[in-house]
């Protein structure tokens, strides 16, 4: 079992240090750990973001877990050299299209959600974000026009093979859970959103069980502070998975409890915590570390198939957060370690 840790920029060292304490704290037999550099601190050591050393040490281990990405020295590069290129990099080379958002309310943090207690206490679901396209893969540029005003551009499209495979995952997941798949969109006015429903309509034939709806982005947005608890599982894009995930970790209390886990259609995974480098409080140990160690245990779940591991250590984070384990994201003073401290205890 050989997995790859990619710690990344900012607070990305610090959490990823307190999640591969928990898994070595599991003593699993024939765990190898391998580090490689990506982001702005690969850029700084190697000249790229993602070094070719880094994508060749990753190809060979069974999956990823990554920190995070982004540094604000590196705004002035070119943006194939910027530090998120690792991570879109990561997720285009190996083919990483399916990305798994769970969000639930954990018991303890009630009042910690930006919601009221009691809507914030109805929340259990799952973000299907497309990610291997969209206006993140398509042609862009910044051009100047005829009369010399300078115009940025972006293509966003979606292959029906592309919004096919991303909804089979979608429904998979709703059959495994509550059996309802929401599909988000705005195919009040764009032609990438009609495709994208048109499909997920003509995939939706192949499970009668799961109750498929449709919703614009913005009123999803709105319904997912209105009444979340309607949510089982939502599939949807790349760019608007990207924003309703964050959206969706505040209505939990903190951005610094959502994990990931990015799936391709082999046993690769990529797992990372969903909220970035967070250079205004690096290398100060004030980070909130759970959502990397929740994307560990999403790694044992998903990539090595140990169910038992991935649940005690979910169990242990849980515990922690009811018996008042909390960082400054939560109101809290316990710092990075502390955290990390505190979970280790309960495993
Ligand atoms: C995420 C992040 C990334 C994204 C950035 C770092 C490129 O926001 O994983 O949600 O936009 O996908
Ligand atoms: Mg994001």
């Amino acid at each position: 079992m050989k997995i790859a840790v990619l710690a990344g920029d900012g607070i990305g060292p610090e959490v990823t240090r307190e999640a591969v304490r928990v898994l070595e704290a599991l003593r699993l037999p024939g765990l190898v750990l391998f580090e490689g550099d990506v982001g702005g601190m690969a850029y700084k050591r190697h000249g790229h973001p993602l070094p070719a050393e880094t994508l060749e040490m990753v190809r060979g281990c069974d999956a990823i877990l990554f920190g995070a990405v982004g540094d604000p020295d590196c705004d002035g590069l070119e943006r194939h050299l910027r530090p998120e290129q690792a991570i879109l990099g990561l997720r285009k080379e190996l083919g990483l299209f399916a990305n798994l958002r769970p969000a639930k309310l954990f018991k303890g943090l009630e009042d910690a959600s930006a919601l009221r207690p009691e809507v914030a206490s109805a929340i259990d679901l799952l973000i299907v974000r497309e990610l291997n396209g969209d206006v993140y893969f398509g042609e862009k540029g910044i051009r100047t026009l005829a009369d010399g005003r300078r115009q940025g551009w972006d293509t966003m499209s979606y292959a029906e093979d592309e919004v096919r495979r991303i909804a089979h995952v979608g429904f998979r997941a709703a059959k495994g859970r509550r059996g309802k798949l929401c599909s988000v969109d705005k195919a009040n006015v764009l032609e990438t959103s009609q495709l994208w429903r048109d499909v997920v309509i003509e995939v939706a034939k192949d499970y009668p069980e799961v109750e498929l709806s449709h919703m614009y982005v913005d009123n999803a947005a709105m319904q997912l502070v209105r009444n979340p608890g309607q949510f089982d599982v939502i599939v949807t894009g790349n760019l608007f998975g990207d924003i309703l995930s964050d959206q969706a970790s505040m209505c939990v209390g903190s951005i610094g409890l959502l994990a990931s886990a990015s799936l391709s259609e082999g046993t690769m995974g990529l797992y990372e915590p969903i909220h970035g480098s967070a250079p205004d409080i690096a290398g100060r140990g004030l980070a909130n570390p759970l959502a990397t160690i929740l994307s560990a245990a999403m790694l044992l779940r998903h990539s090595l198939h140990l169910e038992d591991e991935a649940t005690r250590i979910e169990t242990a984070v849980a515990k922690a957060l009811a018996d008042g384990v909390r960082g400054g994201d939560l109101g809290g003073t316990l710092g990075t370690t502390a955290i990390g401290d505190a979970v280790l205890e309960r495993l």
